[in-house]
């Protein structure tokens, strides 16, 4: 479907017809992707950063965080865990750790891809070789936000980061043959609603595969921490539009989201949004992983998360995906 800027405005400041609109991406998610909620499991596999954004729990700057990195076969058995557990498609995340170079990062990705699943990444910023080189190993998809495509904003949040250099690889990354994956957050200090619509605009103009779209939350241990933060209610009106501008792409309802309200994640499925990632990581690193406080289950153990998830989503008439669960256009 298509909105212009200034109707997408007019529905991000909706508050009270807010339902219409939900009602509205729910009915296109039935009609384009179907009832299956894709679920992706998770591994946070290194909080370690060279980035200091000033959002991110984990920047460089953050002397308070416990940090960690998985070696290679903690990695690898997390992944045979999470697959075992039914999962389809592995996330492996970090912070922009280069400990984890080109060789090594192939070596994990080839090792998992023999478990038969998708592999999706989202480690960040690396060079149109490093991409070729992952790509080839077996990865499918990249996740990478735009976070804003306000530029001086990025710039202000972001130091030492360049907006067109994240966006070129945005561009690399596709031409290359991955599903990719962007999105935004919601509710950044200084970030208009106008800005938000030109977000959407951007997503749908770069042809996104998936979009994953979440609300800004402060953290304590960052210079953010005395800001507002997004509401849910943003957050979910802008993943609603998404759903309309791009209706068959994978919509995840995202953890963030799941932070400000118990049942966040319920409301973003009957909003637009037809996949969850569950966190799959055990023990100790399941709570270190913190962009953002009030993460969810950060206590509980990966199998007992994942039934969590799967009994709501039942519970809500809705099923498990069967398959990988890519982006069927
Ligand atoms: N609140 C919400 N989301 C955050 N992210 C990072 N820090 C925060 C925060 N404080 C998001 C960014 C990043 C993704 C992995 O997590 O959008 O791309």
């Amino acid at each position: 479907m298509s909105l212009t800027k200034d109707e997408i405005i007019a529905l991000l400041k909706d508050e009270t017809h807010q339902q219409d609109l939900f009602d509205k991406a729910d009915k296109v998610r039935r009609q384009y992707v179907g009832d299956e909620v894709h679920l992706r499991g998770l591994i946070e596999f290194s909080n370690i950063c060279r980035n200091n954004c000033l959002y991110c729990g984990i920047r460089r700057g953050n002397a308070k965080a416990v940090r960690y990195r998985m070696s290679e076969d903690e990695v690898i058995e997390t992944a045979r865990r999470a697959v075992n557990l039914g999962f389809k498609t592995i996330v492996m995340q970090s912070g922009e750790d280069m400990y984890y170079d080109t060789s090594r990062m192939c070596r994990i990705i080839e090792a998992i891809k023999k478990f038969d699943v998708a592999i999706t990444l989202s480690i960040g910023g690396r060079t149109y070789e490093e991409y070729k080189a992952f790509r080839a190993a077996g990865a499918d998809r990249y996740l990478m936000r735009i976070e804003t495509t306000d530029k001086a904003l990025y710039h202000k949040l972001d130091p030492k980061m360049s907006w067109q250099h994240r966006y070129e690889c945005l561009l690399t990354i596709k031409e290359l043959g991955y599903e990719l994956g962007s999105g935004i957050m919601v509710g950044l200090p200084e970030q208009s609603i106008e800005s938000i619509a030109e977000d959407l605009l951007f997503l749908k103009e770069i042809g996104v595969d998936m979009a994953g779209i979440g609300p800004f939350i402060p953290h304590p241990q960052t210079p953010l921490a005395k800001e507002k933060g997004g509401t849910l209610n943003l957050s979910l009106r802008t993943m609603a539009i998404m759903r309309l501008l791009l209706p068959d792409i994978n919509i995840p309802a995202t953890t963030a989201m799941e932070s400000l309200a118990p049942n966040g994640r319920i409301q973003a499925l009957k909003a637009g949004a037809n996949v969850v990632m569950p966190n799959v990581n055990e023990g100790e690193y399941r709570k270190l992983y913190e962009l953002y406080p009030n993460k969810d289950c950060t206590q509980t153990a990966p199998a007992h998360t994942k039934s969590a998830v799967v009994q709501k989503i039942l519970s809500i008439n809705r099923t498990i995906g069967t398959g990988y669960g890519s982006h069927r256009k």
